[in-house]
Parts: structure tokens; sequence; C-alpha cells
């Protein structure tokens, strides 16, 4: 057995606290970094995936800082980028430039081998109002993106849905997981209640898991961005969204990785006091449910 982490949505690099579902608490982030360390330590994980929106400050700087937060949690790590990430042409150079030591090829979007399994990380675009399909958000998206996401869409572009089935044609026999910021499948109904704040999912996420139904090998979409913890099954694929660090219920996911399975498990942290301060009461239910929190996804 081997394990490794699922972190999403740490938001790094940012004094902005505010309300999503609970309290949005950038400014507690220093010391959930500290908590999580001592957590990992004692966990071991051979790798972490984030899962997008590592920086919520717009500055260069702060991408920088945000790199070195997630360095200094001291285990390697595959970094994707979210909607706090790639708001503009500089920022996504940046996001090479920080990460360079992390990618494996200086691209987004990119694959990697880590014993029996094969991951694909994509790189969603932006849908602008007439359908096109662009690398950055349009203005007036992006002046509410703090704030409002309702018409905010992302979708996958063509191009890697080529390059994934390529991938996924040429080793065939390899159990494949993909992970990328915006959920393929959307958060259930049995977690919503009439006040939840959607952050959405992929607009073409329905293809995609429809293309992905000639693939048997792949087992898993690791999310983040609802800031909600969900497990969904469909086609033989488990989509695993993952809560944001700087909002209830400030928890993380293990994967034990089996011969012939996965099995999730879902960690708060050691300090139970941050999720205290995030939860608003009544709002418990971005923890998810048991089904959204410990998973087994055979391999086979
Ligand atoms: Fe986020
Ligand atoms: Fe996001």
């Amino acid at each position: 057995m081997w394990r490794f982490v699922q972190i999403s949505d740490p938001h790094l690099a940012s004094k902005r606290d505010g309300v999503w579902n609970n309290r949005f608490l950038c400014s507690m982030m220093p010391q959930v970094m500290d908590c999580l360390r001592r957590d990992l330590a004692r966990l071991k994980p051979e790798f972490l995936l984030v899962t997008g929106d590592l920086a919520s400050h717009r500055a260069r700087k702060s991408i920088f800082a945000a790199r070195d937060a997630l360095d200094s949690l001291g285990f390697p790590y595959y970094p994707t980028g979210g909607n706090h990430d790639y708001y503009s042409m500089a920022s996504r150079a940046w996001f090479l430039e920080a990460y360079e030591n992390h990618l494996p090829t200086t691209n987004t979007v990119y694959s990697f081998v880590h014993k029996n399994i094969r991951f694909c990380v994509l790189d969603p675009w932006w849908v602008w109002d007439e359908g096109e399909l662009m690398p950055f958000p349009d203005p007036e998206t992006d002046k509410k993106q703090d704030t409002d996401l309702r018409d905010t869409r992302w979708a996958l572009p063509p191009e890697q849905f080529v390059w994934l089935e390529s991938v996924l044609d040429a080793f065939p026999k390899m159990p494949t997981c993909l992970a990328f910021h915006y959920p393929a499948m959307k958060v259930p109904t049995r977690l919503r209640r009439p006040d939840y704040n959607d952050a959405g999912a992929l607009e073409n996420g329905d293809l995609l898991v429809e293309s992905l139904s000639k693939y048997p090998h792949v087992k898993a979409i690791f999310s983040g961005h609802v800031h909600t913890n969900a497990i969904v099954h469909r086609n033989g694929i488990a989509q695993i969204m993952t809560s944001a660090l700087p909002e209830y219920p400030v928890q993380y996911r293990e994967v034990r990785v089996y011969r012939d399975r996965m099995e999730i498990r879902t960690h708060s942290l050691s300090d139970p006091s941050f999720a205290q301060k995030s939860l608003i009461p009544g709002r418990e239910y971005t923890m998810g449910e048991e089904q959204d929190r410990t998973a087994v996804i055979p391999l086979k």
C-alpha cells in the first residue's frame, strides 16, 4: 500500500476573509499550513495533489509566496490551476515559472505515473458570453469572481480531449486518475440546501464523462472549486470533490492505493479550531455525508 493526499483550494498568500458557504478565512492559512505540515509528517504521503485556487491574491509575488507555502509542507506535489490562478495570460506565465520544479513538463496539461497509477492533469478554459473558449475570463466575469460565480462558465478545450484520448489509448492497461479544478460532475442534490452557493462545474463535464466510457481504466477524477466534500459515481468513474482549506470543514483527502483498489479517507486537521472558526451553524453540509467522505474504488 502507498498513499497520496489531495488538498484543494488553499487560496494562499491572501488576507481576504469573507463568506462563501461558511466563513472563508484566507487570513488563517499560515496557521492552517503549519498544522497541516505537522499532520502530514505523521501520515507520510508519497506526494500531494493540489487541485487549484492555489493563490488568492493577484500580484506576481503572491503566486510565488503561495508556491513557497506549498513547498514548506515538505512533500513533492503536483499543482493544478484554478479560476483564481488562471485569470490572465500573465498569471498563467507566473504559474509555469513558479511551479517549474513541480511540473513534469512546462505545461499546465501533463501526465505522470506514480507506481501503479497514471495521473492526467487538465486545464479547463473560460467560456465567454458568445461561447468562445478562452484561457482567461472576460473583464466583467473577472471583476466579480470573488463574490459571484453564478454566470461563470468553464469547459475543457477540444485539444485536451484529443490529448487525453491519445494518452488513454497509449496506456490502456494502467489505472488512470484525472485531476482538474472544476468538477466534471455536479454537487449532488442531496447535499444542496436553498442557500447553497454553487461554484459550478465543467460545462462539457457530461460530454467528458460520456467520452470516458470507452476507457474503463479511468477510475477517478479529483477536483476542487466547490469548497464542498462530495463523491459521486457515474459510468464506473468516481468524481471526488474536495473542500477548501480556508473554509469549513478544513479537511483533506488521504488516498490509500493498493494493487486492486484505492481507498479514500477524509481527515480533519489535528487542531479543530480552524473549522470551528469558519463554521456558520446550519451549514455543516459542506462536510459531505459518509458516502462523500469514505469510498473504495476498484482498480481492476
Ligand atoms: Fe476556491
Ligand atoms: Fe475555484
